[in-house]
């Protein structure tokens, strides 16, 4: 088996605030190479922890493995999390944790379809058993949903002409692997407009990656179910490194600590709508020391949130249905 080399990024700021002790049983709903979910297990917590890539399971397994009982580790979404649960008999956890997008391992393995350095299949899947390859979503969108989904999850700016050549040389049949789709991006977009630190197709990579997997829409859907899943007193934590997905933690969470009055309702103070969540210290970004040793923790921003009462109100956040496949 390949190393599994990902750094695990503010391992200690959201193993700290999610206050791991014995006893307690956490869920990592994004386990990886095992980083956070070995330090709650460190700390004498339990774990339960998911992964959708068949791959970051089998790193985990073999670096958590011996951990016996303390730590269970399933093939699912966390967007199926709450039935995951249900399957091993938890009702609810002390804490949850999510630590957003692909691994290390993923991006530099040119097999899967995310690097844009070597020509690798055109894939971009983070469970390869499941779902529509790129390859297939291709051949479905039309020019304009492209340039929308370019546009809006990969902010980029030259989503129009990139979505323009991309459908282009699909249609002509040059376009079979990652290498010759990173090249198209490129001559795409005005040299001078190049960016000076990253590869030019990065954010249309990213975009198209985020799509595949329909990750806004399962972060959606997990943040819906949290009131489900963690117990009262136990913290929620997530890290985005995409202001879309830190949209969607940071709506909910904000939602549920402060939640709306509704206008012209004469309500007493008992029947005023009252916090469900706490907001557990301010957002963390990592230290200048870690994103020196590991760049990519710069766009990484750390979310906690605590419950504090009864049933959660159902509050839906919406990923924006615009670019959905
Ligand atoms: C950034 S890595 C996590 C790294 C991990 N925290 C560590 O310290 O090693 C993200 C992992 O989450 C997984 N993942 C992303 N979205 C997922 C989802 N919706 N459900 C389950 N796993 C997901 C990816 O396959 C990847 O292995």
């Amino acid at each position: 088996m390949q190393p599994f080399e990902h750094r695990t990024v503010l391992r200690r700021e959201a193993v700290d605030l999610l206050a791991p002790a014995p006893g307690k049983v956490f869920l990592d709903g994004t386990l990886g190479g095992g980083g956070h979910a070995e330090a709650l297990l460190d700390a004498g917590a339990r774990v339960i922890g998911l992964d959708q890539d068949p791959a970051a399971l089998r790193a985990a397994r073999a670096r958590l493995g011996a951990r016996g009982e303390q730590f269970v580790a399933e093939q699912a979404n966390f967007r199926d999390a709450r039935s995951v649960l249900d399957r091993l008999g938890v009702r609810e956890v002390d804490g949850a944790l999510v630590d957003l997008g692909v691994s290390s391992p993923q991006l530099d393995d040119p097999e899967r379809g995310f690097s844009f350095r070597a020509g690798g299949p055109l894939d971009m899947r983070m469970d390869p058993t499941r779902g529509e390859p790129l390859v297939a979503l291709l051949a479905r969108w039309d020019e304009k949903a492209l340039a929308r989904i370019v546009g809006t999850l990969g902010e980029e700016r030259f989503a129009r002409p990139i979505a323009r050549a991309i459908h282009r040389a699909h249609r002509e049949g040059k376009l079979e692997n990652t290498a010759q789709l990173a090249e198209v991006v490129g001559r795409s977009i005005p040299r001078k407009a190049w960016p000076r630190d990253l590869h030019p197709a990065t954010r249309t990579f990213q975009a198209l990656r985020i799509a595949v997997n329909d990750e806004l829409g399962a972060l959606s859907d997990f943040v819906g179910d949290l009131p489900r899943i963690v117990a009262r007193g136990g913290r929620a934590a997530a890290i985005s490194f995409h202001s879309l997905e830190d949209r969607i933690v940071k709506r909910f969470m904000q939602a549920n600590a402060r939640p709306e009055v509704p206008r012209g309702l004469p309500l007493r103070e008992a029947e005023m709508p009252q916090p469900a969540l706490r907001l557990v210290a301010r957002a963390q970004r990592a230290s200048e020391q870690e994103t020196r040793r590991n760049p990519r923790a710069r766009s990484a921003i750390l979310r906690v949130a605590e419950r504090i009462a009864g049933p959660l109100p159902n509050i839906r956040i919406e990923p924006g249905a615009r670019w959905r496949n």
